[in-house]
């Protein structure tokens, strides 16, 4: 049996129990089925619609291992395309983002339009006889792309359904970030981006439930601001039968500090009542949207894993602020943001050094890598039946749901030939998925390929 057969997957992963073998944050031969099962099928997270407003404009990211070019289009849709020029795969473009006419290969010299066309051969006559068909090498194109309330998401597989099916139960949790004030969020410019010795899975599993790390971990950062930090805490997990995980803290509104930040966010209780209702505007919440894309409250982050190997990952962290926001209040945030959850910021780093260790053991030990893990936490006091709140819910903050849907849903991926379809949100629950849904546009595209 090999490393990456469905049964060995199976005995690797043991959800139900809560029991994970940490070879899958370490073997080479299931890092590389990852990239193919997982990242080549899933919905992934491109970009918010704040990060290239204007036609031309284009961000330079990942999709898994492959390196792929979003760009804004006349008509204000974005078309996603791999960043590889048709000739020898050199990459055509490597800003990390910025406004384009056109791309040139830096290599020999074929051009692309922003549409994805070659427009431009050097030596067309002299060097092909003008043989050449450029209609047929036009960049490779991702099969679908989509957006939810400006957050854009795109798939390389053709067959994966929707985005707000993948999204599921995830909508209403998500709207209390990207829809909690009329004019939306902003991303504000520049992402935070650096390396991490760990798997990709430790940062996306913790962002979805990991809320009990944070009073140990975080002691000397948060814990010395805030004595009372995470002390009685009430909240809820969220594990979505999707993948995607959400831990919500109750009241959290109440306290705000004396400085720009704390102002604006208290003048804005009343609307964001109005607008979420008390189950969600009272509270903040983090969250992993399956596989590799995160928020952070507070800080307000927006974060992508991506992976770099099996023991080596990038995080690329981005500010959120409400677009109506005062200037004042967005440098705050800026700032504040920087201070905690940059690179260097003083609660970034407890964490990066938890991973950094953790993915050291794994590459030198053998013995640690044959040592479950345990996801037990609170396995058994869910319901799929909350009164409030959709999904499968624990009534604790502190819970290991979220992390073993996750890997549930990643198991899935992992051993399924066909897109691994599961059943969509709870019956009682559609209301929420019906609102939710005017705002999502989908964009089936043909690959050029
Ligand atoms: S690799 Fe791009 S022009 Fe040759
Ligand atoms: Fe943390």
């Amino acid at each position: 049996m090999s490393d990456t057969d469905a049964a060995r997957l199976g005995e690797l992963v043991d959800w139900e129990n809560g029991l994970i073998s940490p070879e899958i944050f370490i073997n080479d031969r299931i890092y590389r089925a990852e990239l193919e099962r997982l990242f080549n099928r899933a919905w992934l997270f491109i970009g918010h619609d704040s990060m290239f407003p204007e036609p031309g404009d284009f961000l330079n990211t990942y999709m898994g291992g492959d390196p792929v070019l979003a760009i804004r289009q006349r008509d204000g849709e974005v078309r996603v395309f791999l960043n590889a020029c048709r000739h020898r795969g050199m990459k055509i473009c490597r800003a990390e983002d910025g406004n384009a006419r056109n791309f040139m290969c830096t290599y020999h010299g074929w051009t692309y339009s922003t549409a994805g066309e070659l427009i431009n051969v050097p030596n067309l006559d002299t060097a092909y006889f003008n043989e050449l068909d450029q209609r047929r090498w036009g960049l490779v194109e991702v099969a679908q792309v989509a957006q939810y309330k400006g957050l854009w998401f795109a798939t390389f597989d053709p067959t994966a359904p929707p985005l707000e099916d993948f999204l599921g139960d995830m909508l209403y949790y998500i709207d209390a970030w990207v829809d909690r004030s009329p004019g939306g969020i902003e991303v504000l410019p520049g992402a935070v981006k650096w390396t991490i010795h760990g798997n990709w899975k430790l940062g996306a599993e913790q962002f979805g439930g990991d809320g009990y790390h944070a009073v140990i971990t975080h002691a000397s950062s948060l814990g010395t601001f805030d004595p009372t930090f995470l002390r009685d805490v009430q909240g809820i997990e969220f594990a979505s039968r999707q993948g995607h995980g959400y831990s919500m803290i109750f009241d959290r509104m109440t306290r705000f500090a004396d400085d720009p930040l704390g102002r604006y966010n208290e003048s804005q209780v009343r609307a964001r009542l109005e607008r979420l209702g008390e189950d969600r505007a009272n509270t903040v919440g983090n969250f992993t949207i399956f596989p590799n894309f995160s928020g952070l409250p507070g800080s307000a982050n927006l974060r992508m894993w991506h992976p770099k190997g099996p023991n080596e990952f990038e995080i690329w962290s981005w500010t959120i602020v409400d677009r109506d926001a005062p200037e004042e209040v967005k440098r705050a945030q800026r700032t504040s943001a920087a201070f905690t959850e940059g690179a260097a910021g003083v609660v970034e780093t407890d964490d990066g050094e938890n991973w950094d260790l953790i993915g050291q053991m794994l590459e030198r030990g053998t013995q640690t890598r044959r040592m479950a893990w345990n996801y037990q936490m609170g396995n058994g006091h869910e319901s799929d039946n909350d009164p409030v709140y959709p999904g499968r819910v624990l009534r604790n903050y502190f819970g290991e749901g979220p992390q073993r849907a996750f890997y549930r849903r990643w198991l899935e991926f992992m051993t399924s030939e066909e897109w691994p379809v599961v059943e969509q949100t709870e019956p009682d629950r559609r209301e929420h998925r019906a609102s939710a849904m005017g705002a999502l546009s989908a964009t089936p595209r043909g690959g050029s390929r």
